[in-house]
């Protein structure tokens, strides 16, 4: 059985001591959870996070990093660096980069390996339009990301990744994906999993992502292939990241 996981994502919000508040309420508030837990931060932060979550229960990490190992890369950072502050987790191909920062499938497929070989846990993005959902494309582009990310990785390496399915439509807008939807697409990336390995893709988790809150989390936490959530707006409030927490 896979455990679930609950991963906050920041985005580009926070202050040094707007974070000390949320990570203490935050801490002070999770019992003993039945999931793993963990806050994914700007780089500024990571200090902050490693001192405030060593020896805990939450772990942390990054929200990207470079494809690149080391070098000429200006404002990059490299996976080394998201180790040095005893990361766990990197968020990589989020829809947010993939729209403002063009960030290509063979991109995310090239940090997919940089995060594997640096010994961190990949979060890889997928996720249609709602464009493209509407054109019936949704099985399609959500399949070719997968692919992407397969073609570039050892079958060994695979139950070390962590997929989340995020929807764009439902990313910040409280459209929220309905269970069976969200089931729906999540049985399509572990089934494209399988492909390559039944035994690693009966283990990965694969988290959904789109406007989780505490009053749909139970619900879209039961669905046998939604393995947990990735979690934006919710995260930046200590009771609703911890009402997500104690639905998993
Ligand atoms: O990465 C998680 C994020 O995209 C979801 O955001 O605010 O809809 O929970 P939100």
């Amino acid at each position: 059985m896979r455990r679930k996981l609950i991963v906050g994502n920041w985005k580009m919000n926070g202050n040094r001591v707007a974070n000390a508040a949320l990570l203490a309420a935050i801490q002070s508030g999770l019992d003993q959870a039945a999931c793993d837990v963990a806050v994914c931060v700007p780089a500024p932060y990571l200090a902050q996070c490693q001192a405030a979550l060593a020896d805990g229960p939450i772990a942390w990490g990054a929200q990207d990093l470079s494809a690149q190992e080391s070098g000429a890369y200006t404002g990059e950072v490299a996976a080394a660096m998201l180790s040095d502050f005893a990361c766990a987790f990197v968020i990589i191909g989020h829809s947010e980069r993939r729209a403002y920062h063009a960030e290509s499938d063979e991109l995310v497929a090239q940090k997919t390996r940089r995060a594997l070989s640096a010994g961190l846990t990949p979060i890889v993005c997928v996720g249609e339009t709602l464009a493209e959902r509407e054109s019936g494309q949704t099985s399609a582009i959500v399949g070719r990301q997968v692919d992407a990310v397969l073609a570039a990785i050892d079958a060994s390496d695979l139950d070390k990744l962590v997929i989340a399915y995020e929807p764009v439509w439902a990313i910040g807008t409280g459209k929220t994906a309905t269970p069976q939807m969200a089931q729906d697409v999540h049985a399509l990336v572990r089934a494209r999993l399988a492909e390559k390995s039944v035994d690693a893709a009966a283990k990965v988790r694969i988290l959904y992502g789109g406007s989780m809150k505490p009053d749909n989390a139970r619900q879209l936490l039961a669905m046998p292939d939604i393995d947990g959530g990735l979690i934006g707006g919710a995260a930046l409030k200590a009771t609703d990241f911890l009402a997500i927490i104690q639905s998993a």
